[in-house]
């Protein structure tokens, strides 16, 4: 089993600016508490207002790092626009951002309606892009960064029972492929980061059950369940000075299931 005491301290990053968008709970409530376990300044945005300022005020107090989180509904681009730019006067330019909010909604392919693919497009996709275009300006000024998209190694596995996120998260790779070779030539970095099925508050609640139990058991090569502080732990090394030759990449964190 893990032993989180045993876990790579990355120097790099301390009183490094971090934003990340869904920082509430789940993997986003986890890569904030590691990016601020490492003296990282953390921005976030959540519609979780109880959790967010639980673990901002926790954090604060555990970490001694700067938690700043504002309630922001990232299917709104301008509110989510005009959110970056009040981190960024608070904290500064930030060196990395971690596109990391989505919501897996199941639903069948006849109940789809143009309504209801662009709010799932709102929640799963285009947020990452606008927040990149946000943030580069101030990565460009520090002369480097670091981009993590959260894909998913769902649609890869053919999961079947939310077509329109299984479309959303396949472009993860699409819109990292695509900006590398532009971001590159100011020396940031953009790689997906595809977790494999990571027991969530929300997942737990939601979706496992005996049967998904034993797909677990089936499809791993790994016998333990994710966890999602094992997704933070490649999220920080790729925003650290350790992965500075890594872009454009996809890294699954998956127990070999893909
Ligand atoms: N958990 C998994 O098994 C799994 C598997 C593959 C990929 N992923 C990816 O990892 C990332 C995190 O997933 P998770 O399981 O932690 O999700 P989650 O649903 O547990 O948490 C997502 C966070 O985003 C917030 N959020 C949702 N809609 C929002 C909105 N409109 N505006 C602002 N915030 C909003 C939620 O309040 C929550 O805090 C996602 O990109 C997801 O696609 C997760």
């Amino acid at each position: 089993m893990r032993n989180s005491s045993n876990l790579a301290v990355f120097p790099s990053l301390r009183g490094k600016n971090v934003f990340v968008t869904g920082g509430g709970t789940g993997i986003g409530a986890s890569i904030v508490e590691a990016f601020a376990e490492q003296g990282a300044h953390v921005a976030f945005v959540d519609v979780a207002h109880t959790e967010s300022n639980q673990l901002a005020t926790r954090l604060r107090a555990q970490t001694g790092s700067t938690v700043w989180w504002a309630p922001c509904d990232v299917r709104d681009i301008a509110a989510l626009q005009q959110v970056i730019g009040e981190a960024s006067q608070t904290l500064g330019d930030f060196s990395a951002l971690v596109n990391n909010v989505a919501r897996d909604d199941r639903h069948t392919l006849q109940s789809v309606t143009p309504e209801y693919w662009d709010e799932r497009m709102a929640v799963n996709q285009r947020p990452a892009f606008f927040a990149i275009q946000a943030l580069v300006p101030g990565m460009q000024r520090l002369g480097a960064g670091a981009i993590i998209n959260l894909g998913s190694t769902g649609w890869q596995s053919k999961g079947s029972s939310y077509p329109c996120y299984a479309v959303a998260k396949s472009s993860v790779n699409g819109l990292t492929r695509g900006l590398a070779n532009t971001l590159g030539a100011d020396r940031i970095r953009i790689n997906t980061v595809s977790p494999g099925w990571v027991m969530t508050e929300r997942q737990v609640r939601m979706w496992l059950n005996a049967q998904g139990e034993a797909e677990i058991q089936r499809n791993q090569s790994l016998p333990d369940k994710l966890q999602p502080s094992d997704v933070a732990r490649m999220v920080l090394f790729l925003a650290s000075d350790d992965g500075a030759m890594c872009t454009a990449q996809e890294f699954k964190v998956d127990a070999g299931w893909n």
